[in-house]
């Protein structure tokens, strides 16, 4: 069994090494482009699927099955040769399920966009009576192409560990955004099905210039920032938020205060930043939640990651640790 995955360039030893892991009998063919590995499984795609649900990697991002792989000479008639993959495919669509087409586009000169391949093999499976649905479908039709080849597999949306195609979830940036770190949260509050509480109190640690603040404000939160920085001057002015020019290390210590929601991004060492967790504890409410960021070393990344994890499990439960889209050398870790 063929299997795609994905992570960040930086990571993709890492996430290899997760995918032998889970199946020491998985062999890397090649990287179709840095973070973007073909490999072959020992086992079958379920069995494969049923150890990451076991043992969730955090460093793969995404995961799909390679069902067929066809030539291609990027030129139009590479839709033909893709439509009629699809048709093969056919016996491996579930009827009674909806589907959607998830395409990848990998190196540069395309004659055509990912949205034309996602039509064309969609528009042919519903005139097969398929229902596509592109929101929340229950399989997908995977398609990554090279200018060479194409690979496609299908599988069901749970199982590729991201609904987005090779994990890559864009958000729309905002003109009202203070920082691209809003989208860190954006994506960790999505990935984790974490649920803002309607109202209450967020302590935000290492929140300037304020990305993560605003968020929490535009879901009625009270927020407490901490850092010695400057928040942006709209957020200073905000009744609603009140701004302490901090260290973490100096405010968690003294304070009683407690927080429906603790949001921690602050640039340090992940073991340290762990740490502070560990004292922030006792401040969050028993039905609260964190979202905190580990930012971590280009060496010994992983090793430093499971650390900091052990350390945080002392006090909470893990709800899931991640390397998102949008995280850098970093990974993003909610808790309860
Ligand atoms: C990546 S920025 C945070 C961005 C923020 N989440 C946002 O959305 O705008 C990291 C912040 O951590 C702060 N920081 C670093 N060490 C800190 C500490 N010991 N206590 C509080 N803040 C700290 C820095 O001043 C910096 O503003």
């Amino acid at each position: 069994m063929m299997l795609l995955f994905t992570s960040s360039p930086s990571a993709a030893k890492i996430a290899l090494e997760e995918i032998c892991a889970r199946d020491s009998g998985a062999r890397l063919r090649r990287w179709l482009e840095p973070g973007v590995g073909w490999a072959e499984l020992s086992m079958s795609w379920d069995a494969f699927a049923a150890r990451l649900r076991q043992e969730p990697p955090i460093f793969c991002r995404h995961v799909c099955p390679v069902h067929i792989t066809v030539p291609l000479k990027q030129e139009a008639n590479d839709l033909e040769v893709l439509l009629e993959a699809a048709h093969q495919l056919v016996p491996s669509l579930n009827a009674t399920q909806t589907f959607s087409v998830q395409t990848r586009l990998i190196g540069e000169g395309w004659p055509y966009a990912r949205f034309d391949v996602n039509t064309r093999l969609a528009d042919a499976l519903t005139a097969q009576g398929f229902a596509v649905d592109v929101r929340q479908p229950t399989q997908i039709l995977s398609v990554a192409l090279t200018p060479t080849a194409g690979y496609l597999g299908v599988s069901r949306a749970a199982d590729n560990l991201s609904d987005w195609a090779g994990g890559e979830r864009r958000f729309k940036a905002e003109p009202e955004q203070i920082s691209r770190a809003e989208f860190k949260l954006l994506e960790a509050v999505e990935t984790f099905k974490l649920a803002w509480p309607s109202a209450g109190n967020a302590l935000d640690l290492g929140a300037a210039p304020g990305g993560w603040t605003r968020i929490a404000r535009l879901h009625g939160l009270q927020v407490t920032a901490i850092d010695p920085a400057d928040l942006a001057p709209r957020l200073a002015a905000d009744p609603g938020v009140r701004h302490l020019r901090h260290t973490a290390q100096r405010y968690l210590p003294g304070t009683d205060d407690t927080f429906d929601v603790i949001l921690n991004d602050m640039r340090m060492d992940a073991r340290d930043s762990a740490h502070l967790m560990l004292t922030a504890r006792r401040n969050l409410k028993a039905t609260g939640w964190a979202v905190m960021t580990l930012k971590l070393p280009h060496s010994h990344a992983e090793r430093v990651a499971t650390s900091a994890l052990t350390l945080l499990r002392e006090r909470y439960t893990l709800i899931g640790a991640r390397q998102l889209f949008h995280n850098r050398n970093e990974i993003t870790v909610a808790l309860k």
